[in-house]
């Protein structure tokens, strides 16, 4: 029996993390759950799985059972029952829970891109250092993860993209894009931010620097490409030019399953998949200078330091004005390279992390005139 602890229960990963526990109960006891503010669905989700240790984020929907606040947050990953603990908090809020869960040596199922987008660095030396036992839910990253079994390394990862709802789209057709169309996302049904973050193609940007960072690779070696269809999952090439693939239908609970009881492959009950069904796979290079946001994401890792925590920082502030048609589609990426340029990178102490996002997060309200 894994003991598992669940941060973000309540949102797209964490609920479908408890379908896929539910499904293996057997190998799985879950502990402790935490979402933001949905208090219902977590308390329905604690008398589901008989878990009591029970936390919201926001404080002013806590009280009674249900604890509240980061503390509570840090001490529900931390408790000596918890073995494994799923990350999936929408964005660089989960970063101070899983520093914590890392020093108290749990092993983590990272869904939280951000986390290893802002502080790569910090977070991946504490890996090291400890020795713990890190698997990754993003299913590029599992994808290469998988093909990386038996300790091969490689010499190139591509990641592969869908596109989003804007593929084919120049920037004169996508300046008054609102919420309600960027939020229709063409194969995956995720949270509200990373939906966003798929329709400008920040979310890939994001992904190689958690490439970067989760296979220790070199900017150069991580690249990506459009596949609409989504089947194929991410490639590596080995130094012969011989690429590996891990393909199936779009589904997270797949590497979310493969996240929890790795290295250990059982039954998932998904529909397997066909390759007749999915014969028209294609691939196509980017448009990048439509969407600039990979462009960016790239510049972050190369300026280095406290760089990708601003670009994360940035990124996360304009999508929540955009979802309140405070920022238009287009103004998001100028807005983060406007920010990027006013930014002089530190060494990326957690401290230095802490302090440049926030600067970030306040550079972006001025410059959207909302201070
Ligand atoms: N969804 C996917 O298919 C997918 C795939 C790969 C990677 N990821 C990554 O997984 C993470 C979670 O994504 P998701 O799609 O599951 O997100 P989501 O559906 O929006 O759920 C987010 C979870 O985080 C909480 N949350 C939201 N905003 C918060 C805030 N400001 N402060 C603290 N907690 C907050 C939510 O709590 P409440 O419900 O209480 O608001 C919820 O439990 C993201 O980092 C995303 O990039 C997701």
């Amino acid at each position: 029996m894994k003991r598992i602890a669940v941060l973000g229960s309540t949102g797209s990963i964490g609920t479908q993390t408890l379908d896929v526990v539910k499904r293996l109960q057997n190998q799985f006891d879950v502990v402790g759950l935490c979402a933001n503010r949905n208090r219902t669905l977590l308390e329905q989700q604690g008398a589901e799985t008989q878990c009591t240790s029970l936390v919201v984020l926001d404080e002013s929907v806590g009280g009674g059972p249900v604890r509240s606040g980061m503390n509570a947050a840090v001490d529900l990953v931390t408790s000596p029952e918890v073995d494994l603990v799923v990350v999936a908090l929408a964005g660089v809020v989960a970063l101070e829970p899983t520093i914590a869960a890392i020093r108290a040596g749990k092993s983590i199922a990272l869904a939280s891109k951000e986390v290893l987008v802002a502080a790569g660095e910090p977070v991946m030396n504490l890996v090291r250092e400890l020795g713990t036992a890190m698997t990754p839910i993003d299913s590029e990253h599992s994808a290469v993860f998988q093909c990386l079994q038996g300790g091969r390394r490689p010499a190139k990862v591509i990641l592969t993209a869908s596109g989003g709802p804007f593929r084919g789209k120049k920037r004169e057709q996508l300046a008054a894009i609102g919420p309600k169309e960027a939020l229709n996302h063409p194969t995956w049904t995720m949270g509200g931010k990373i939906t966003i973050d798929s329709a400008t193609l920040m979310n890939k940007g994001l992904e190689i620097i958690e490439a970067k960072w989760l296979f220790g690779l070199d900017l150069e070696q991580v690249d990506f490409v459009v596949h609409p269809q989504s089947i194929v999952h991410s490639f590596i090439e080995f130094e012969d030019t011989s690429v590996l693939a891990q393909c199936g239908w779009p589904d997270m609970r797949l590497p979310i399953q493969y996240a929890l009881t790795y290295p250990e492959r059982v039954a998932s009950g998904l529909n397997s998949w066909n390759p007749v069904e999915s014969s028209n796979l294609t691939f196509e290079a980017p448009d990048l200078d439509t969407f600039i946001s990979p462009v960016l994401a790239r510049s972050a890792l190369r300026s280095g330091g406290t760089m990708p925590a601003v670009l994360n920082a940035a990124n996360e502030e304009v999508v929540k004005w955009f979802l309140s048609e405070r920022c238009g589609f287009l103004q998001m990426a100028d807005v983060i390279g406007q920010v990027m340029s006013l930014h002089i990178p530190e060494d990326p102490s957690l401290e230095a992390i802490v302090s440049a996002d926030q600067w970030a997060r306040e550079t972006v309200r001025r410059s959207l005139k909302l201070e």
